[in-house]
């Protein structure tokens, strides 16, 4: 059963997951964005022209418009963030004032709306700290020190995270929150490791890792998250749940990560090294059988094919002649 005759209304929807969401969903809903294209994965594409599709350039932070969009929706989709550690250490101010003001007022704007009969938060695997093996829902959130700017967007997902859940205890808001580990895909820009390997490995330049390129991430193809996210969105068993959303068999070093997208493109680029100046996860690999009991959802694309995909999509529409930030 497929969400269809709803109103869906998605902040952050312009960005990489939103408008993945946004193309499953919009032949049979009403979709609204609210975005201020700081990110846009949306401006160009066929999406932006269909007819149940309406973008409002704005920000989360306003509160009277963000009441405005949500009072005649059925479905939030709560993505609009500060993401990416360049961007997070760029200025945590603004990282806290979107991340955590923004779900404030997405959800306060929800709990006085009449008919919202589903609201997804998105928090972050980074709640787990730097080592994170299989981690279950249930497992214990770690944030490091207060003076790591690195932490800040994992406080602000996780404070968010709690203000949602308090509101589905409170007021009965019918929120859930996701967890997504390491997404990627067609349709990302500005941040992400295969984002950056794949553009520079197509252009012929140089793989930049920072640190020794030893770090573990398990990634997932954002097909599977938008599969994970329609579950969410249809089923009554999800409301008032958090879930981790990733692939546990698609885990590799970040080294074999650059070296595959060399291999899968056919580059020859050089993969460099850099000192690392911020503090990295080590180790992140979720564990999904909550999905898999009360969703039904599993991750089906592996890493080979998912990058596979990616790399043809990055191809296709070459010349892709900018450096692309770092890793
Ligand atoms: N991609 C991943 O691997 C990943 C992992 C964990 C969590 N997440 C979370 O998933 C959500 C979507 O991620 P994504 O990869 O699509 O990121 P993205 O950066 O592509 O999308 C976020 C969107 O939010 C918009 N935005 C930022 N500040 C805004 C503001 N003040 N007002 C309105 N819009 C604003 C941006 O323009 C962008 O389009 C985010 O909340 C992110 O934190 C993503």
């Amino acid at each position: 059963m497929a969400l269809s005759g709803k109103k869906v209304f998605m902040t952050g929807g312009a960005g990489f997951i939103g408008t993945s969401l946004a193309r499953r969903l919009v032949d049979e809903n009403e979709i609204v964005i609210l975005d201020n294209l700081h990110r846009d994965s949306l401006t160009g594409t066929e999406l932006a022209e269909h007819p149940n599709l309406r973008l409002v350039q704005g920000d989360v932070l306003d509160l009277p418009l963000v009441r405005e969009l949500t009072e005649p929706a059925t479905h939030v989709v709560h993505m609009a963030a500060i993401a990416g550690v360049d961007k997070v250490l760029e200025s945590r101010v603004r990282t806290m004032r979107v991340n955590l003001i923004g779900t404030y007022n997405v959800l306060e704007a929800a709990a006085e709306a009449d008919g919202i009969e589903r609201l997804v938060d998105f928090s972050t695997s980074e709640v787990f700290g730097t080592h994170a093996y299989k981690v279950e829902e249930t497992h214990v959130t770690t944030q490091g020190s207060v003076g790591e700017a690195r932490w800040t967007y994992a406080v602000s997902k996780l404070a968010g995270e709690y203000l949602a859940h308090s509101y589905f205890d409170e007021f009965g808001l019918p929120a859930v929150s996701v967890r997504p580990f390491n997404v990627y895909g067609p349709g990302q820009v500005g941040s992400g490791a295969i984002h950056h390997f794949t553009v520079r490995a197509l252009a012929g330049e140089e793989l930049v890792i920072h640190g020794d390129g030893a770090q573990i991430r398990a990634w997932c193809y954002v097909d599977d998250v938008v599969e994970a996210l329609l579950a969410i969105l249809e089923r009554d068993e999800a409301v008032g749940q958090v879930f981790n959303v990733g692939n546990p068999r698609s885990v590799v070093t970040v080294f074999d990560l650059a070296a595959r997208i060399c291999r899968l493109a056919g580059s020859e680029s050089e993969i460099v090294f850099r000192p690392l100046h911020y503090t990295d996860v080590e180790m992140r690999i979720p564990n999904v059988d909550k999905a898999l009991k009360l969703l039904d959802w599993e991750p089906r694309i592996d890493l080979d094919e998912g990058l596979a995909r990616t790399i043809g999509w990055y191809r296709e529409r070459r010349p892709v002649q900018s450096l692309a930030p770092s890793a």
